[in-house]
């Protein structure tokens, strides 16, 4: 099937019961055995549920994968995969990340005796730098948060296949509409659900997607053991949400595209980072691994003032001031004060989060009220 129509019928079908074409809310914590250890694949809902499960098959069948899991946020999907890990062991990950993944890299699993490198991986070759023989994973999210830096996931997957590492790449950004990092050799994909998945900021989830038999083992045994998984009602709500992945993408890029070119000829922006446009350092790679360029974008103001730039925070009414992204309204946030103030200043300027730097989420609206919304911000 092509992506679409995977969007709308993988995982799912009638229900078996009552012939309902929407997979039901199966809102209940067990289910009656016919004898001891006899039921219906379906035992305690922590470790199983059908609702949830339609979704974990929808979403690994989005990302060309065998196997998936779904969480109570992303960021239990992200502590999932760290578990996997033993005291000692060393991970490599993107220097530009969204600030809740650096809180638990750094205050949760280091104290576990994790330990942790952050790299600029805008040239895969740095990555090598930090490979040694305790290195067990290495942590890629492209486009970053909130710097839309790219990286090469082909020229990643040869280091990690090289010294036999495990690659995890977080694909929220760009959703498997336009990136399958799977198909080019990672070997986990997580998302924050959240996000483009549920599309209408009505729900916080997270998901593991991956093809190795062993690695799901390992996942579904902490997704059961650890317990953080998600809500039957959460699961009906992403599954109605992922049906118009596919066109809210589309429009998604669309309008992004019309905003990214606005900004860059507005007096006073300075910079803007969008991997569309061809002066962005990895454009040639966003081409090669993603289908098109998406809705986030980031921009400077010139004068770099952080009171600027609160107020065209505060003046912009269809991009709403908000935490969060990927729905199909608008919001503006404020990294440096908002999605990555658990990053040390100096840490967070050194990689462009400026005082300055203002991120967007483009949804869906028409992008003539979007661009007459920024052009009242910005004057
Ligand atoms: C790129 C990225 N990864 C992970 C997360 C964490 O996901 P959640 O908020 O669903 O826990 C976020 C949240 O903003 C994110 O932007």
């Amino acid at each position: 099937m092509k992506f679409g129509t995977k969007a709308i019928h993988a995982g799912v079908s009638p229900d078996s019961a009552t012939g309902a074409i929407m997979t039901p809310i199966y809102q209940t914590s067990t289910y009656v055995q016919d004898g001891i250890g006899n039921h219906k694949g379906y035992a305690y809902s922590r470790s199983q549920n059908p609702t949830r499960h339609a979704l974990e098959k929808n979403l690994a069948a989005l990302e060309n994968g065998k196997h998936g899991a779904c969480f109570g946020s992303g960021m239990a999907a992200i502590d999932c995969v760290l578990k996997m890990l033993n005291p000692g062991d060393e991970v490599i990950s993107t220097n530009d990340l969204y600030g809740g993944t650096y809180r638990i890299f750094k205050t949760i699993f280091e104290k576990y005796g994790i330990k942790f490198h952050f790299v600029g991986m805008q040239n895969a070759d740095n990555i090598e730098t930090y490979v040694n023989e305790n290195t067990k994973l290495i942590w890629v999210e492209t486009p970053t948060n909130p710097m839309m830096n790219i990286i090469d996931i082909t020229a990643t997957v040869k280091i990690s296949k090289k010294y036999g590492i495990m690659l995890a790449v977080d694909n929220t950004f760009a959703t498997p509409y336009l990136q399958n990092p799977l198909d080019m050799g990672a070997d986990i994909i997580m998302h924050s659900v959240t996000k483009y998945l549920g599309g209408h900021s009505d729900v916080v989830m997270g998901a593991l997607i991956c093809n190795d038999d062993t690695i799901a083992n390992e996942m579904y045994r902490i997704q059961n053991s650890s317990g953080a998984v998600t809500a039957p009602m959460d699961s009906f709500l992403v599954l109605r949400g992922i049906k118009t992945l596919h066109l809210r993408m589309q429009r998604h890029c669309e309008n992004g595209k019309v905003i990214a070119n606005f900004l860059a000829a507005h007096p006073k922006v300075d910079k803007v980072y969008w991997p569309g446009f061809v002066s962005h350092p990895n454009h040639e790679v966003a081409k090669r691994q993603m289908s098109d360029f998406g809705g986030m974008i980031s921009f400077t103001l010139i004068g770099d003032k952080m009171e600027d730039a609160h107020a065209i925070l505060n003046k912009s009414k269809l991009f709403a001031l908000a935490e969060s992204l990927g729905g199909v309204e608008s919001l503006i946030g404020h990294p440096a004060t908002m999605t990555h103030a658990a990053i040390p200043k100096a840490d967070r300027q050194a990689i462009g989060v400026v005082d300055s730097l203002i991120r967007l989420s483009v949804g869906v609206e028409d992008a003539e009220d979007l661009i007459e919304d920024l052009e009242n911000a910005l004057s």
